[in-house]
Parts: C-alpha cells; sequence; structure tokens
C-alpha cells in the first residue's frame, strides 16, 4: 500500500466503519474486528463511532452518552489499548451534569484524555454545547497526537493551534458529508507539514450519506492512503513522525518562523 520512513516508525492505523444506528455494542465489536489481527501505536476511529450521528433529539443523544473517562465504551477501549499497548482516538457522545458533548477520547491503557468539538456541524447544535476544552496535544509513545473532530477540519485555525502546540499528527476522527473534508485536509496538513489521519465512517442514516475516504496525509501533503466511498475496513501504515518537526518548504522559508502574527489581527 504505502510507504514512509523506517527511522522510528509509528504505527497509525484508520477505522472506516459502517456503524447500524444506536446499536453501539455491536458497532464496537464490528470495529474491533476489523483491527484485529492488525498491530498500531495508534488507531483514529471515527467521530460518534458507536452511537451513530444522526440524531432526532437530545433525549435520543442522551441514552447514548457516557461519562469520560469511567463510562462503558471509554472502560473499553482502556483495556483493550492496555492488551494491545496502543492507543486510540475515538468518537462519542459524552454527558456532563446535564450537558451533552460531541466528544472524543484519546485512550491509552488507564489513561482517557477528552476533546469537546469545538465547531459543532448542522443539527449538533440542537443537542450538543459547543466544545470547552480547547485544542491540547498528547503524548503516545514520543509522539505528539493532537485531536479534531470533522467539521473543526473547516476551520484552518484548529489544525493550525494544534501544530503550533507541537502535533506530529492530526488524529481527525469524523463524520464527513460534505464533500471538501478529503481533499481540504490536504491542505490542512501541508500548510503546517504535519501527518493527517482522518477516519470517517460509510453508509446513510436518516437520509444522510457519509462520504467514507478515510486518509492519511503526509506534510507535504501527499497522499499516503485512502480508502473508497463505500470501503469498510482498518488499515496500518508506518510513517516517520519525526519529517512532522521540519517546518522548511525552502531552504528560507519556515512555515513557523516566518508567520507574521501581529497581521493577522482582525
Ligand atoms: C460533521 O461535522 N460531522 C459533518
Amino acid at each position: 500500500m504505502i510507504s514512509a520512513v523506517a527511522q522510528a516508525p509509528f504505527r497509525l492505523g484508520v477505522v472506516q466503519n459502517s456503524p447500524r444506528f444506536l446499536k453501539a455494542k455491536q458497532n464496537v465489536s464490528a470495529c474491533l474486528a476489523l483491527m484485529d489481527g492488525l498491530a498500531a501505536d495508534l488507531w483514529v476511529l471515527p467521530e460518534l463511532f458507536a452511537s451513530g450521528y444522526n440524531f432526532r433529539s437530545k433525549t435520543e443523544a442522551a441514552r447514548c452518552a457516557e461519562r469520560v473517562p469511567d463510562g462503558p465504551l471509554c472502560s473499553l477501549l482502556k483495556a483493550w489499548t492496555a492488551a494491545k499497548d496502543c492507543a486510540v482516538v475515538a468518537g462519542l457522545p459524552e454527558k456532563a451534569a446535564a450537558r451533552l458533548y460531541n466528544s472524543a477520547v484519546l485512550v491509552q491503557g488507564p489513561k482517557a484524555r477528552v476533546y469537546r468539538k469545538t465547531h459543532l456541524f448542522g443539527n449538533e447544535k440542537r443537542f450538543f454545547r459547543p466544545g470547552d476544552t480547547g485544542f491540547w496535544v498528547s503524548d503516545v509513545k514520543g509522539v505528539k497526537i493532537g485531536v479534531m473532530i470533522c467539521f473543526d477540519w473547516f476551520f484552518p485555525e484548529s489544525a493550525r493551534t494544534l501544530a503550533l502546540k507541537g502535533a506530529q499528527v492530526l488524529a481527525h476522527s469524523a463524520n464527513l458529508v460534505l464533500p471538501w473534508g478529503p481533499e481540504g485536509m490536504k491542505i490542512r496538513s501541508l500548510e503546517n507539514r504535519v501527518f493527517s489521519a482522518t477516519a470517517n465512517r460509510v453508509g446513510r442514516e436518516r437520509g444522510l450519506r457519509y462520504i467514507g475516504q478515510s486518509q492519511v496525509v503526509a506534510p507535504n501533503g501527499g497522499l499516503l492512503a485512502r480508502l473508497g466511498e463505500n470501503e469498510v475496513r482498518a488499515f496500518v501504515l508506518e510513517i516517520d513522525p519525526w519529517t512532522a518537526k521540519d517546518k522548511k518548504v525552502h531552504p528560507a522559508n519556515d512555515l513557523f518562523e516566518d508567520r507574521r502574527p501581529s497581521f493577522y489581527k482582525r
């Protein structure tokens, strides 16, 4: 399939699923079966990968939501990642007091950290609160991972903030329905010189069609792997995350050193 580098390789896994709406247990088992037999250091799973996406009401979303870090899905992922010596980024509806968030957890054995989607899309605004965690970067086996969710890609500030915080890999958990995300993420990778792993879903749900095309993009904007629009599959590829430390696009141009933030204010 794909190549990347030999020095300090990092195994990056992506899952593209086709969840059955509200059938969380079944959907989790299906994803674990796709990942079975493949070894990765980091797996990226889609947004709301176990519950499905297209809720009708806050009540319906609340029925699938859980608390982080001790809800049933988080607990399962903690045990699974401990057994496999890996980390997982996975989307889930999160309950916090009376509030619901469209969240993604980065789970690594006993540790679970939550990112709450900053830029809500469409009907999500009816059930979920806008995320309040901000963008953060966490360490997985010495590699800096930044988490973002689906529509966040449309706001260049999301990827830029993560990259400025040191992210080498953007873990992009998605349920893309608009057509531009996969190509757009090539630009997010290129302009920040980072890897991006977009995990999307396929299938239809209450009138929405999800566009698949889960992918990994290199810091030069090159596509390293992309799945089809209807494919249900997991894949792993080896990358050299250290190439994402180099922000030079020309001997005289380092994209981060050349920024002129004083001119970027309104
Ligand atoms: C989306 O943000 N799920 C389109």
